[in-house]
């Protein structure tokens, strides 16, 4: 691996722990305690990672605890689901349309009868049953594999945190089965909705979050390792996706205040992608009402306007600042 360590009193470390400073001002929102066990972690953890899409990580905070990735995992889900089927075949059994409702929604397109994106649990359940179909029972270990690779490092599992999901899970069972109903998933429903829950249940830490940030960024290669990770199309259609539907029935104010293609999970996680430039991880478990990271959305509030990220910004101050930090 050759991530290089940031020289001491480097700008863009000094960036991070000046967002991170303000973050922590932040002390409202609560833990998602309807999976028993997520609610048993420490709520005022925060940390920030950014990896570059040249392979430098700067990090600061509690940037390596662990924590489950939950719906961040949808991303990278439907980035492998593409690759391995391709798009039109994905995109007969899921949309791309922001659905404007929460995460466990229990909705479908009423025309089309397919969930409306890959990003709420409808159509998570969606990629977990075509990558079921395509790899069988060695679709948890595909994902992990993968999902390891573009960290740049072997990932870990909490078994407590799947258990109390597969134990608790059953709207997502109901889900699952009004999906078999409607022709849009096959009839392996429990083995489907157990890949769901054992993708949701692996660990990462917000540095992890940050590299497979930065190798969707950088067209799907880790650019630590150097591993071609995902494929070039499906990273394309991700960061699309992750941009339109990514923060779930916040996803509009996303768009508009921050402008990063991101992912969110309960588990206080957040991935976000710059493209060709950054991948950026944070974590903190305290949610708002829609589900997402107050800390997190904070600190990628931050980073956005004080590197210029926003997709639409037209006087892209970011780009010249964030070169330095490429090369
Ligand atoms: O479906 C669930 O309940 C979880 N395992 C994942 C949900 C999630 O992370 C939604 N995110 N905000």
């Amino acid at each position: 691996m050759n991530v290089v360590t940031p020289p001491p009193g480097d700008e863009l470390q000094s960036l991070l722990e000046t967002v991170y400073r303000r973050g922590l001002d932040h002390r409202n929102g609560a833990l998602a305690d309807y999976i028993p066990e997520l609610a048993r972690v420490e709520p005022d953890s925060f940390g920030i990672a950014i990896a570059t899409a040249r392979g430098r990580v700067y990090s600061v905070g509690d940037a390596r605890i662990e924590f489950t990735i939950q719906s961040v995992s949808k991303a990278f889900a439907y980035c492998l689901a593409v690759e391995q089927v391709g798009r039109d075949q994905v995109a007969r059994r899921v949309g791309v349309e922001p659905s404007g409702d929460a995460f466990n929604a229990i909705e479908f397109d009423p025309h089309t009868r397919r969930p409306y994106n890959p990003m709420v649990n409808a159509g998570a359940i969606t990629v977990a049953g075509i990558l079921h179909d395509r790899l069988g029972a060695g679709a948890f270990d595909f994902l992990m594999d993968r999902f390891s690779r573009a960290a740049g490092r072997t990932l870990g599992f909490d078994e407590k945190v799947y258990r109390s999901e597969a134990e608790t899970g059953h709207r997502n069972r109901a889900i699952a089965h009004l999906l078999l109903a409607g022709g849009i998933i096959s009839n392996a429903v429990d083995a489907i909705v157990d890949l769901y829950f054992r993708q949701c249940s692996i660990l990462v830490t917000a540095a992890d979050l940050a590299r497979m940030g930065a190798t969707l960024a950088n067209m799907g290669e880790n650019p630590a390792t150097d591993d071609q990770v995902f494929d070039l199309q499906a990273v394309r259609d991700t960061q699309a996706v992750m941009l339109s539907c990514g923060m779930y029935d916040y996803s509009g104010n996303w768009i508009y205040d921050i402008g990063i293609p991101a992912k969110s999970g309960v588990g206080g996680g957040i991935v976000g992608v710059v493209n060709r430039q950054l991948g950026i991880g944070t974590y903190s478990p305290r949610l708002d009402h829609k589900g997402n990271s107050v800390r997190g959305v904070a600190a990628m509030a931050a980073l956005s306007d004080e590197l210029g990220l926003h997709a639409f910004e037209c006087t892209n101050i970011g780009s010249s600042l964030l070169d330095r930090f490429l090369s």
